[in-house]
């Protein structure tokens, strides 16, 4: 993505300004009709596939899967059921984002742009429905202790003294905001808080949950259900779920009268490595983040911009290094994607070469990012490294 920032102006209605100016109508088209196609590629490859495949077995084969207690016939139509409810959450999230992102209706009449969406893009969207279960489900809160907590935490210790009024002039930015649960915590918290992200998939599916909803619990989200392996119980495959946990506007709804939360679309280092953003900032937060840079010397020459003086930067997250093994995926000029992929250590000696004093750092929690459930034969488990960087003034640097 180019450099599209809208600026939302502090209400928590993003995008709808910003829509029509968008370049990449194509991207917006992609990630809209995958939203859009959910439900048909999900029973298409989730339960129809398999009942094929189940009618093709020995008639004796069949009899053991279709007799209780395993019911396999029925384990499809539960699966089919659980789908119909991810897919009530996918269309909806595909009927609030055409106005939001300023599309013409009338392109939508037609098939043809349904021919835009890649199998890539199918494969966003069901991530991006088993992150509601990370960012907004009960139960995901275990992996938002690990990883938001030490954010909300360290903020409470520096400005939770403050009075409502001047809290509300702490801003802080939380740049790859994914579905804005973090950015929208800190707003509740009393500061201004701007979440960043540049997949259309997350801006979608973040707009609809924070500004559309209209309650709490109001879907119930299979997040489990599109794999089939390292379940130990049917129960663990086909859990729901109810989302979202807190209904975001009515939570918002002081922040939005005060203008202290917007999110912004665009690629982070485009939208605040410029002179326009420096300096806008008091904190930047980098949750799960900051191992999606290309080169790292980017994300932080940018977190340094955005920052006023003094402004300080928290990280919790590990380093799955995004593009590691993946330079053909980059698309970008050679000189550019020269990433490489540094330790904590490095990583934290390159923050103090850009202009940073690191005043804290410790074991994070320890956590899974979206995991596969209590009864779940898998587990990968981050060991989170959380910090606090001090930006030092240029002539102090
Ligand atoms: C691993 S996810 C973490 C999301 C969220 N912070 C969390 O902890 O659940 C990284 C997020 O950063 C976003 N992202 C990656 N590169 C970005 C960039 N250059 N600018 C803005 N967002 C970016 C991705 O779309 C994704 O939502």
């Amino acid at each position: 993505m180019t450099d599209h920032t809208p600026e939302t102006g502090g209400s928590h209605q993003p995008l709808s300004d910003a829509a029509a100016a968008y370049p990449e109508l194509d991207s917006v088209l992609s990630s809209l009709g995958a939203f859009y196609l959910y439900r048909r590629t999900a029973h298409n490859n989730l339960t129809h596939r398999r009942r094929l495949q189940f009618h093709a077995l020995p008639l004796s084969q069949q009899s053991v899967l279709s007799a209780p207690p395993i019911n396999y016939p029925e384990i499809l139509s539960r699966l089919d059921d659980a789908i119909e409810h991810n897919a009530e959450i996918s269309e909806a999230i595909f009927r609030h984002s055409i106005e939001a992102f300023g599309i013409d209706p009338e392109i939508l009449k037609g098939k043809e742009w349904l021919n835009l969406v890649t199998a890539d893009d199918l494969d966003k969207v069901r991530s991006t429905i088993k992150q509601f279960y990370r960012d907004w489900s009960a139960e995901g809160a275990k992996e938002r202790e690990a990883c938001n907590a030490p954010v909300t935490k360290e903020l409470e210790e520096r400005f939770g003294a403050l009075s409502a009024e001047d809290k509300a002039k702490i801003s802080v930015l939380v740049p790859g905001a994914g579905l804005g649960r973090l950015a929208y915590d800190i707003a509740v918290a009393g500061y201004s808080s701007q979440g960043n992200e540049n997949s259309f998939h997350q801006l979608m599916a973040s707009n609809y949950i924070l500004n559309c909803t209209s309650s709490a619990k109001q879907h119930t989200l299979y997040p489990f259900a599109s794999s089939f392996s390292n379940h130990r119980s049917r129960d663990n495959h086909l859990r729901g779920f109810a989302i979202p946990d807190v209904h975001p506007a009515s939570g918002l709804s002081v922040a939005a009268e005060e203008n202290r939360f917007s999110m912004a679309a665009g690629d982070f280092v485009a939208a605040y490595n410029n002179p326009e953003a420096a300096g806008q900032f008091d904190v930047v937060s980098t949750v799960f983040f900051i191992d999606t840079a290309v080169n790292i010397f980017s994300y932080l020459e940018t977190i340094w911009n955005t920052l006023v003086d003094g402004g300080i930067w928290i990280n919790c997250g590990p380093l799955l290094w995004h593009w590691e093994n993946r330079e053909a995926d980059l698309k970008l000029a050679s000189e550019e994607a020269q990433g490489l992929e540094l330790t904590v250590d490095e990583v934290l000696e390159v923050a103090k070469a850009v202009g940073f004093r690191i005043e804290k750092r410790e074991r994070g929690g320890k956590a899974e990012y979206i995991g596969s459930g209590n009864d779940s034969m898998l587990s990968w488990i981050y060991e989170s490294e959380f910090w606090v960087a001090v930006k030092i003034p240029k002539e102090k640097k």
